[in-house]
Formats: structure tokens, C-alpha cells, sequence
């Protein structure tokens, strides 16, 4: 399951997505629209790998361009599965927080890596940090990163890093260069319908397994569009423009959870532009599938958490005050309804 458009084409105020309602990056934007789309991409994305690792400052041999976080999700699971079954022959095991992307699951399931429980017992173990639906840190994952052993993959999910609103990652750089870190910043940027991703291997990365990361992209996985956008985001003007949004999602956030709260709906704690809900009132909690139907058909689209784990509960990203103020009425005239169903 997925938030954004749907059968019912783009919702008038999309909180199903978290992304950034500051955005687009007009840079990115003009990027976009100056894309040369008649050529394909150097396959090697040379130039943009450069800036990337120096973006970063780390090796260029340690970036790996995605077509999007999903596609990595996928590619690494399955990479995973088949270095760990070579070496012992036996299915491996995936370990997954407890409320994550659904994501990690389905290409767990497709790889053919079995769930676990313990995290020691695990060839893959999935982060993401703020975590959604939840916006909140990753517990325990200084402690997870310092007892991984060789044999082990972590990779943390940081989709949501750039929209963090409060607090810091708890891991020191050394921590960070012990996992695969997978930024996808099409959220950030306020252009989520561009898929373009990549991830920062381990600095010890395990050389087969990096090779065999490599060896199962499609040729070309970014084109003009997702090398625009990446070309975007690694630059000093778009960090400074995400400072200013994060201060305005911040104020944002505020008005967006007494609007909730006055609308009768608990508000879960969030470190990030999104939040998790619920209505208080029973009665709506009944009513739910109907409930987000009803927001649906005046336009707001928020995201049903039952693929979390957390059903009767709805993830909604900040948006702009107008938007809040829409949505305040609509979800008065909709629990009016849907109680009365
Ligand atoms: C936590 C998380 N990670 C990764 C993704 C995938 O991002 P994309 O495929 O748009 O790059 C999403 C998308 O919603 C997400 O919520």
C-alpha cells in the first residue's frame, strides 16, 4: 500500500506522502525542465557520482545510484539473499522494526529471506531513521550498529533525514560508516513523481556483496530527470533552502496538531513533518475505512497505517495553514457523517 495518487487521480491536499509541502526546490524545478532527455545518461553516472561522494566526503567507489529508495530495497534484499545463501546454503534472515515501510517486508518476501526476530541471527537488518509512520529515531541504534558482525548488512533508511524537525541521528560518523546508508531525496525536494535515489556503502563494505549490489542494476537505472534532481540536491543552496523549510514546518506542525487535536483526534509524538493519528471517539474508530472515504471524496488523502501495524490510525504530513484550516472542516462534516453511519 501506498499514499499518493490513486484510481481517484492526484487528491486536492495529498498528506498520504511526506513530502516536504515547502517544496518543490525551485532550482530542482528549473533542473527538471532543462533536462536533456534525447540522450541517454553516461551508464557509469560519472560526473554525478563525483559530486555525490564529494557531497558527502566519501570515496566515489562507495556510491551506488539507485532508480529510487523502493528499487534499492529490492536490489539489496535480493543481493543479500543470494551472497548469504552461497556461503551456508540456508534461506537468510531478515530482521524489521516493528512499524516500517512496507517495503522492507514485500522484498524480504520476494528475495526469500526469513523474518527474525533476533537481531544477531539476521543477514539483513532494516533502519529508518526518523522511522515512519511514526517520525521517531530508531531505538537501540547506536547499540544495533556497534554489534553487528562481518557477516551482517544494516542499512539505514534515511528517506526522512532532511525533514527531521527535532534532534539529531545518534550515530557518530564512524557508526554511519558501518552501515549502507540510502538517501532518497525526491521527498525533501518536494518531488516525489521523480524517482532517483542512492546509497552510501560501509567503508569496510563487503567487496562481493557491493559487486553483486552493482551487478543487479538494470542498465541506466537514473535517467535525465533523477540525475537533475541528485545534481540539485548536492549543493550548499538546496541544504540552505531546507534549513528555512524545516523552520516553517516546524510552525506549521504546531497549528496542524491543535487543529487535530481540536478536531478530537489523539496526536502521536513526531520528531518529523508528519505525524501519526487517531480519532479518540470510538464510534469513529469503528467508522474508520468510511471516515477516510469521505475525506477522500473533499479531497484529502491521508495515509491508512493498517500496512504499519497500526490500523485506526492515519499518517499525515504537515502542510501549509490554508491547507489546515480545509482540512479542519472536512474532517468536522465527514465524523459528523461517518458517526452517524
Ligand atoms: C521510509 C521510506 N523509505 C523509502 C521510501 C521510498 O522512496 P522512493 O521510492 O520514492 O525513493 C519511502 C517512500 O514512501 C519511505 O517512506
Amino acid at each position: 500500500m501506498h499514499g499518493g495518487p490513486d484510481a481517484d487521480g492526484v487528491p486536492a491536499h495529498d498528506l498520504s506522502t511526506n513530502a516536504n509541502a515547502c517544496g518543490p526546490y525551485p532550482p530542482a524545478l528549473r533542473a527538471l525542465q532543462a533536462a536533456d532527455a534525447r540522450h541517454y545518461p553516461d551508464p557509469a553516472y560519472t560526473a554525478l557520482t563525483v559530486q555525490l561522494a564529494a557531497w558527502h566526503g566519501v570515496a566515489p567507489s562507495r556510491i551506488v545510484v539507485a532508480a529510487s529508495g523502493s528499487e534499492f530495497i529490492q536490489r539489496i534484499s535480493v543481493a543479500v539473499a543470494l551472497q548469504a545463501r552461497g556461503k551456508s546454503g540456508a534461506a537468510a534472515r531478515v530482521w524489521l522494526p516493528a512499524h516500517a515501510y512496507g517495503d522492507y517486508a514485500h522484498a524480504a518476501r520476494a528475495a526469500g529471506l526469513e523474518r527474525t526476530d533476533v537481531t544477531a541471527d539476521a543477514a539483513l537488518l532494516w533502519a529508518c531513521d526518523p522511522s515512519s509512520p511514526l517520525g521517531q529515531p530508531h531505538a537501540g541504534l547506536a547499540e544495533q550498529v556497534a554489534a553487528l558482525q562481518g557477516a551482517q548488512t544494516l542499512v539505514l533508511d534515511q528517506a526522512y533525514e532532511p525533514l527531521r524537525l527535532d534532534g539529531a541521528l545518534a550515530l557518530d560518523a564512524s557508526a554511519q560508516d558501518r552501515v549502507w546508508r540510502l538517501l532518497t531525496p525526491n521527498k525533501a525536494l518536494g518531488l516525489t513523481g521523480v524517482r532517483a535515489a542512492y546509497v552510501i556503502a560501509p567503508h569496510d563494505v563487503d567487496a562481493p556483496l557491493l559487486a553483486r549490489v552493482r551487478a543487479l542494476a538494470p542498465s541506466w537505472p537514473l535517467g535525465a530527470h533523477g540525475v537533475a534532481l541528485l545534481e540539485s540536491w548536492a549543493s550548499v543552496d538546496a541544504h540552505d533552502w531546507l534549513d528555512r523549510c524545516r523552520a516553517t514546518l516546524r510552525r506549521w506542525k504546531t497549528c496542524q496538531q491543535a487543529v487535530l487535536q481540536e478536531a478530537g483526534w489523539r496526536v502521536e509524538p513526531s520528531l518529523a513533518n508528519f505525524v501519526v493519528a487517531a480519532p479518540v471517539d470510538g464510534t469513529r474508530v469503528a467508522a474508520w475505512p468510511a471516515l477516510l472515504a469521505g475525506l477522500r471524496q473533499h479531497g484529502f488523502k491521508l495515509r491508512d497505517c493498517a500496512s504499519f501495524g497500526l490500523p485506526g490510525h492515519a499518517r499525515l504530513a504537515v502542510v501549509a495553514p490554508a491547507v489546515q484550516d480545509a482540512l479542519r472542516s472536512a474532517l468536522d462534516v465527514v465524523a459528523a457523517g461517518s458517526t452517524v453511519a
